[in-house]
């Protein structure tokens, strides 16, 4: 017997990554052939017309999961009863601004967006945050949403998880799938941590693998300094530079991945996500930060007990310093 529909509510449904977002979640993508979907898509009015061109190209798609597309530009609508939501909408940074700037702007979307979720979402809500800064974004729903236990809210680190596996995978003439434990640790933005420390590929230590291609230890290692962490931490300007606008189908793949692992489990492995620090690896508590991550089909939960040389503390550290100031800011904004 068909189950009941999940409802998934998308914010900035009208934009370039709710419009590769909306067809891959009604075909099951995200949460596989035998769970039928409900779809409430949150615009803002100027938005608005591009979500209902989306919604009318759902319809014409007749996908037998797709129980309904609803559109709104209220939030409350748009989040009653959802149990997953992916927070899409966000303002960028356009020329001229700063930080604090952009931090201020995204308080406003996610502040009542997060109390939104809180008053009207299903008991078993979990939201991920797409927009930037993702982390302190969440970080702004998360404690917005009363009455959501925290762990509810993650940000998207996936698609640089996806982009580290991505160079290994080309740098080892491998397959992505026989990567494990890539890790990206800190902050969405130029000063995470791709880490490959902890990585195998067919079981064997990546940094060994690397060193057997490279011609020895130190090879690989200054590889990995100088080529892969900077390539991925600054993937994101790449694909700016290189397209004209960031990236659309590898962040919604990644936004749908990062959902279907938390529903459906990791199946052993670990990916990474960022989530709600319990203080895990000295990062302080209610960050939302990147860690390596496992699910049994019922949240993320942060895999502990990883160690760090002393250039990797210090990368992690100087991410998480990171998350310290943009939180601050936000609480100078009265908005924590
Ligand atoms: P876009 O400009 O094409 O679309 C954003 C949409 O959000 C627009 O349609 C806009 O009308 C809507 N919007 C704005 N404020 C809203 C609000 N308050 N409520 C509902 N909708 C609202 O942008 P995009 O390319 O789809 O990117 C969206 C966001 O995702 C950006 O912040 C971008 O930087 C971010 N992003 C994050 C990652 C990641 O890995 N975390 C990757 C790529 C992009
Ligand atoms: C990305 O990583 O592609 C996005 O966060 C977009 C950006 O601004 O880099």
């Amino acid at each position: 017997m068909a189950s009941e529909p999940t409802t998934v509510t998308i914010t900035g449904a009208g934009g370039q990554i709710g419009y590769a977002l909306l067809f891959r979640i009604a075909a099951g993508d995200m949460l596989g052939e035998s769970r039928p979907v409900r779809l409430r898509l949150l615009e803002i009015p100027q938005g608005m017309r591009a979500a209902e061109g989306a919604a009318l190209e759902l319809q014409d798609c007749a996908f037998p999961l797709l129980h309904g597309v609803e559109l709104s530009d209220d939030p409350v609508r748009a989040f009653e009863g959802a149990n997953i939501a992916l927070l899409v909408g966000a303002r960028p940074r356009g020329p001229g601004m700063e930080r604090a700037d952009l931090l201020a702007a995204n308080a406003g979307i996610f502040g009542p967006q997060g109390a939104a979720i809180g008053a009207v979402a299903a008991d078993d809500v979990r939201a991920v945050v797409v927009g930037n800064p993702a982390n302190t974004n969440a970080l702004i729903a998360a404690s917005a949403a009363e009455g959501v236990p925290g762990d509810r809210f993650t940000a998207l680190t996936r698609l640089d998880h996806n982009r580290a596996v991505g160079q290994l995978a080309e740098a080892l003439e491998v397959g992505p799938g026989e990567l494990d434990g890539v890790t990206i640790w800190g902050n969405h933005s130029a000063t995470q941590f791709p880490d490959a420390a902890h990585a195998t590929v067919r079981g064997e230590p990546v940094v060994e693998a690397l060193a057997s291609r490279l011609g020895g230890l130190d090879a690989a290692l200054r590889w990995l300094d100088d080529v892969f962490i900077p390539r991925v931490a600054k993937r994101g300007a790449e694909i700016i530079e290189v397209r004209g606008s960031s990236s659309v189908a590898s962040a919604a793949n990644a936004a749908i991945e990062h959902v279907r692992d938390e529903q459906l489990g990791t199946g052993g492995r670990t990916t990474s996500a960022a989530v709600v620090s319990r203080g895990e690896y000295g990062v302080p508590e209610g960050l939302v930060c990147s860690f390596p991550v496992v699910s049994d089909g019922d949240g993320y939960r942060v895999v502990e007990g990883w160690e760090f040389d002393e250039r990797g503390r210090a990368r992690f550290e100087a991410s998480v310093a990171e998350l310290v100031v943009e939180r601050d800011a936000v609480e100078a904004l009265g908005v924590l």
